[in-house]
């Protein structure tokens, strides 16, 4: 019997025999040749300002990731808990106000609600509040909502000086602008209220202050700047698609469903208890769950291209000259199937599942890449992730409502016809419609 399933994927097929280990560490790996493509080079709204994202010169990286990855320390993860707690709790709450318990009764089931839009407001919540101190609240309230897309619409644009989506888009360069006019409203009242925010655990503080421990140089403010755009930016639809694909999966999965459930319904007296600990470690089919869906649905989907640089490179078995780019797609390396423990089968979590390493090999699991460019916030999306799951298949149960989510068969679009996978679009980080799903209080 399975549990999470997605059909053979036609890429990984194709492609499985050319992902070996070396491939991708030869590329991504420490100390390797090739460095960030010239396309990652500053859009057009920070000219003047490589973040740690974007910045190609290896040397110039090193000096921000020392500085940003004080912001990520095991400490400050710490010290953000009680800060994602709250909005974890704001989205419990959200859901619990769906159902129909009231007076009036029903059969319990809320409404239709679509999890892509919650799990973005949970995540730009969480995002905006780490960064500046200060929530967007959009959990709350609907004020600012259309933030979602005005964020999507800053990652996903053509990157090129003259900046063509002003004339082709307009639409999408005026929520860029309104992105961008936020972002600096909350960055002028957090560098306003600087005494009282350095009491705060947020991530503008902690680089304004922090200096690279090999160097001792800070930040300038415009780098700050660009580093709490870049923030939000990055961790909203990333973060919400793992919650988004893991909610998809468990809720076509009747046995990974109740296996979960029984999980953090046993382990956990209160839902307050839930909290890192030792409890919370001791969840390890909650951490395996996060992986698959992370695997099945890579939040960060596409091939995140190098440049190869003087000297050339060699990439497993072929020489690149210099000028190069090369890539490998995350989503296929997520994949590959031989990478599955059920060899050349379709990827899926087995009944036998008892820890995250049984899913597959490691190289099969990659969502936030590898080596000096991996993701710089590993430790704290686990965490919220965790939380945020936990938290809420605690107070609720929950079952899918509609198809939305779902590949379309008959459909004839490649890749987008398997049903049972969770469908996600490449913006960079992804975009995705769903799952709908109904909730009831338990
Ligand atoms: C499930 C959630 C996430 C996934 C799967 C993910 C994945 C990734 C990947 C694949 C990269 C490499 C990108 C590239 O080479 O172009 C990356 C880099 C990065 N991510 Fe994430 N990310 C997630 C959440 C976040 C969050 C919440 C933040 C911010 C608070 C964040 C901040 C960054 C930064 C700053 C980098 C650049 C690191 C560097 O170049 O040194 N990510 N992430």
């Amino acid at each position: 019997m399975l549990e999470f399933v997605a059909g053979a994927d036609l890429f990984s097929r194709r492609l499985s025999h050319d992902l070996s280990k070396k491939f991708f560490t030869n590329i991504y790996g420490q100390g390797k040749n090739p460095q960030k493509s010239s396309g990652y080079a500053p859009n057009p709204y920070f000219p003047a300002v490589f973040n740690t994202h974007n910045c190609i010169d290896k040397e110039m990286h090193g000096r921000k990731r020392r500085i940003v990855s004080q912001g990520f320390s095991p400490a400050a993860i710490n010290a953000s808990e009680p800060m994602i707690l709250n909005h974890v709790n704001n989205l419990c709450e959200a859901l619990l106000k769906t159902t129909k318990s009231g007076p009036l009764g029903g059969d319990g089931w809320s409404h239709p609600q679509d999890m892509a839009s919650w799990t973005n407001y949970l995540t730009l919540d969480v995002i905006s509040d780490l960064t500046y101190g200060q929530a967007f609240n959009l959990i709350t309230k609907p004020n600012l909502r259309w933030l979602v897309n005005a964020i999507r619409s800053s990652t996903s644009k053509p990157s090129a000086w003259y900046n063509p989506d002003k004339w082709i888009f307009p639409e999408m360069a005026d929520e860029r602008k309104r992105f961008l006019e936020i972002s600096t409203k909350y960055s002028e009242e957090r560098m306003a209220s600087q005494e009282k925010m350095s009491e705060r655990n947020d991530i503008m503080s902690a680089l304004l202050v922090a200096r690279d421990p090999k160097i001792g140089i800070k930040l300038t403010e415009a780098e700050v700047w660009g580093e709490a755009y870049l923030k939000i930016a990055a961790g909203g639809d990333t973060t919400s698609t793992a919650l988004a694909s893991v909610l998809f999966y468990l809720s076509r999965s009747p046995i990974a469903y109740t296996r979960l459930s029984d999980e953090i319904r046993t382990i956990f007296p209160t839902i307050e208890a839930i909290h890192q600990g030792h409890l919370l470690n001791s969840c390890r089919y909650l951490r395996a769950c996060l992986y698959e869906a992370m695997k099945l649905a890579p939040p960060a989907p596409g091939a995140l291209w190098r440049e190869v640089c003087s000297g050339g490179a060699r990439i497993d078995t072929e020489q690149i000259p210099e000028g190069f780019d090369v890539g490998v797609c995350t989503f296929a390396i997520c994949h590959n199937p031989e990478r599955f423990l059920n060899k050349g089968t379709s990827p899926r979590i087995t009944p036998g599942l008892r820890t995250p390493s049984d899913i597959s090999a490691p190289t099969a699991f990659a969502p936030f890449l590898l080596g000096p460019r991996s993701c710089v916030t590993k430790p704290f999306t686990y965490l919220e992730t965790s939380l945020a799951l936990a938290r809420l298949i605690y107070c609720l149960d929950f079952r899918a409502a509609n198809a939305m989510g779902e590949g379309a068969p008959g459909s004839g679009v490649m890749g987008k016809e398997r049903k049972e996978e969770f469908q996600i679009v490449d913006i960079f980080s992804s975009s995705k419609e769903g799952p709908v799903l109904e909730f009831k209080k338990r």
